[in-house]
Order: C-alpha cells, then structure tokens, then sequence
C-alpha cells in the first residue's frame, strides 16, 4: 500500500506534532481543523519547533522551508479525497469522533486508511460508523510527538492485515517504534499512566502533598522526568478526564474513578498548560 499523502484532522498540540513528523518524512500533509484561527495555530507551533532544529544545527533553512511547504492547511473535510491515510487528533469524545469519522469515510478514497490518535477509546467502535471498518485501526503517537519514540497500534475487530502493515511501515518511515496492542479501554500506554496520574490527583485533593512536592517525590525518587501533575498539565486536563472515564466506564471497577478534584479544574476551565492554568500557573 503505498501511503504517500495523510491528512491530520485536528491541529491541536498532538496534530501539529503529527502533521510535523511526517511532513519531515517526505509525507505531503494536509493539516485540517474547524476553524482557520486553529490550523495557524498548529502550523505556528511546527514553525517553532523546526526553528528549534535549525538553531540547533540539525536542519538547514531551506530543509525547514521544504518541509513546511509539504503542509497545506485546510479547514474543508473534502481535502480528505486526496489522502491516502487519514490520522484523527481530535478531542477524546466518543460522539464527536464518530461524526467525523462518518464524514471522512464519505470524503476520503476508496483505499485509505482512517486512523485514530485516540488514547483510550474503542477502535471497533470507531470504526463500526463507517462502511471500511477494516481500513480503521488505532495509531497513538505519544507527546511531545516529535520527540516521543513510542506509536502503539491498535487493531479494531475488522483491521485488515494489509492495513497494520501499512501502518506499522508507516510508524517506522517517521523513526517511530511501533508496539501492538489489544483493542482495551486504555489500550496499555493511559492504563498504566492515567491511574498513576489520576491517584497523584487524590494525593492534592486529600492533603497529603503539594503538587510541587508529589512531583519532586517522583522526579527525585523515580527518575521520571516530569512529575505527574506537570505531566497532567502537559496531556491536558480534560483529555485526563476523558480517558479515565473512558477506563471507569470500560472496566466499570471503581479503582478507575475520577478524582472529583480533576472533575472540579475540569469543570472551572483550568485544563492545563495550553490554557495556561492546571494544577500549575502558566501566565
Ligand atoms: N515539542 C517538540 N520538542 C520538544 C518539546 C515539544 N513540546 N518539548 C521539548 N522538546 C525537545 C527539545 O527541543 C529538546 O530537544 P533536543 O534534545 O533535540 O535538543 C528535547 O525535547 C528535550 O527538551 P528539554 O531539554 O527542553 O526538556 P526536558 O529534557 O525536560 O524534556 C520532555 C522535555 C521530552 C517533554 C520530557 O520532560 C519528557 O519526556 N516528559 C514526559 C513526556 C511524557 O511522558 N509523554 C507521554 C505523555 S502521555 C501520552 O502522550 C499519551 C496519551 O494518550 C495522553
Ligand atoms: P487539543 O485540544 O490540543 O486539540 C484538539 C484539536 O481538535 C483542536 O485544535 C480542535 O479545534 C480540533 N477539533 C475539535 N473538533 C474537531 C472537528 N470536528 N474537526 C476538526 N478538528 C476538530 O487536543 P490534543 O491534546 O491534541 O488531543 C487530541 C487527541 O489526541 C485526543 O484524542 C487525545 O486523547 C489524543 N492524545 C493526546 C495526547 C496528549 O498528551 N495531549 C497524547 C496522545 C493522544
């Protein structure tokens, strides 16, 4: 299968991160978003990152320019007809991800693959809207994109062999190492870390540390290299939320539970970082 132009829906922090790591890698990208405002946005925050590399030594100026001239904006679905591999990057909700998903099984080619960055919902689900279940599969990049190593792969219940080769060649074209997982809530990456995360997150709410000090302990005592509540700031607060409800509501055990105080920063708009107020203040 030979994969040649992708389009990213979605330029938040993981699409961005997505369009660039393949733009890098000879892919031609479209980056598409709702609203024009988002996908500057995305296409800003590449520009930054590739200056970075320049800065550094590692890309020369008209490599950056090549690069960047590999990434079309687009904020009209219908540029999914030219794809040949459609990644999803949008927000960690069941509905509005099975709305686009139906829109782009009507607007992309016959023989694309649609894949989701999702961290924690079902592949078979996703992909039981459109009419190529077998063409959908899970890729879930991990952030920050350029720089994390990992893509777990994630076969729906329909995923074809051809399409997890493609896949899988194609995570290892952008210097990637795939891992395959099973189609779980959480698949392996969010159901290890999000319950660490989130038992960091009870650890405030019932007094027993700071957010300062509970990422020290695991920096200092883990070697982790962001503390929990830094990282949780990082992933975004609501993208937490939604995982662990996803895993709640998955596995319906109750070591799964929310903490009401990730429910509550969620609820007052502190959702991390890229609003610049989380369990940290960013301004
Ligand atoms: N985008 C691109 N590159 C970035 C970056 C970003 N947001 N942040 C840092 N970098 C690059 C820097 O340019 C630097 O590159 P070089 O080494 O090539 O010069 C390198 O990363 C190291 O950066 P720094 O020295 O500034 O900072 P650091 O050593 O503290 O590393 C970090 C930053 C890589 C983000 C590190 O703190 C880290 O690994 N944190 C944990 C990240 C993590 O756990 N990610 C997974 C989140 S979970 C997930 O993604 C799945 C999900 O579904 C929620
Ligand atoms: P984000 O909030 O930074 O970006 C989401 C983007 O999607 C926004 O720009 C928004 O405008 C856009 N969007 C929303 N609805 C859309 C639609 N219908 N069509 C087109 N664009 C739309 O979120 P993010 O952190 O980049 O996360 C995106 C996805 O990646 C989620 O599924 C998340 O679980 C997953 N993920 C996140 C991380 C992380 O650390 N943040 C890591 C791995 C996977």
């Amino acid at each position: 299968m030979d994969i040649q132009t992708i389009m990213v829906v979605g330029a938040g922090q993981m699409g961005a991160g997505i369009a660039q790591v393949h733009a890098q890698s000879g892919y031609y990208v479209y980056l598409h978003d709702v609203k024009e405002t988002q996908v500057e946005k995305g296409l800003e925050r590449v520009k930054k990152n590739l200056t970075r590399q320049t800065e550094k030594g590692r890309l020369t100026n008209e490599e950056k320019s090549e690069i960047l001239s590999r990434i079309v904006p687009s904020t009209e679905l219908e540029n999914a007809s030219k794809a040949d591999l459609a990644v999803e990057a949008i927000v960690e909700n069941m509905d509005v991800k099975k709305k686009v998903f139906k829109e782009l099984d009507e607007c992309a080619p016959p023989h694309a693959i649609l894949a989701t960055n999702t961290s924690s919902l079902p592949i078979t689900e996703i992909a039981a809207e459109t009419s190529r279940p077998s063409q959908v599969i899970g890729m879930h990049f991990m952030n920050p994109v350029p720089v994390m190593k990992l893509v777990e792969i994630i076969r729906g219940l329909e995923t074809s062999d051809k399409v997890f080769d493609a896949v899988k060649q194609t995570a290892e074209s952008l210097h990637k190492t795939p891992v395959e997982v099973n189609d779980f809530p959480g698949f392996v990456s969010n159901r290890i870390l999000m319950p660490m995360i989130n038992e960091a997150i009870y650890t405030v709410y019932e007094g027993v540390s700071s957010p300062e000090d509970i990422d020290q302990v695991m920096k200092l005592g883990m070697n982790h290299p962001m503390g929990p509540l830094t990282l949780a700031d990082f992933i975004g607060l609501d993208t937490c939320l939604y995982i662990m409800e996803t895993l709640h509501d998955g596995f319906g055990d109750d070591k799964y539970r929310p903490c009401p105080l990730l429910r509550k920063y969620v609820k007052a708009g502190w959702i991390g970082k890229k609003v610049g107020r989380g369990f940290y203040n960013y301004n």
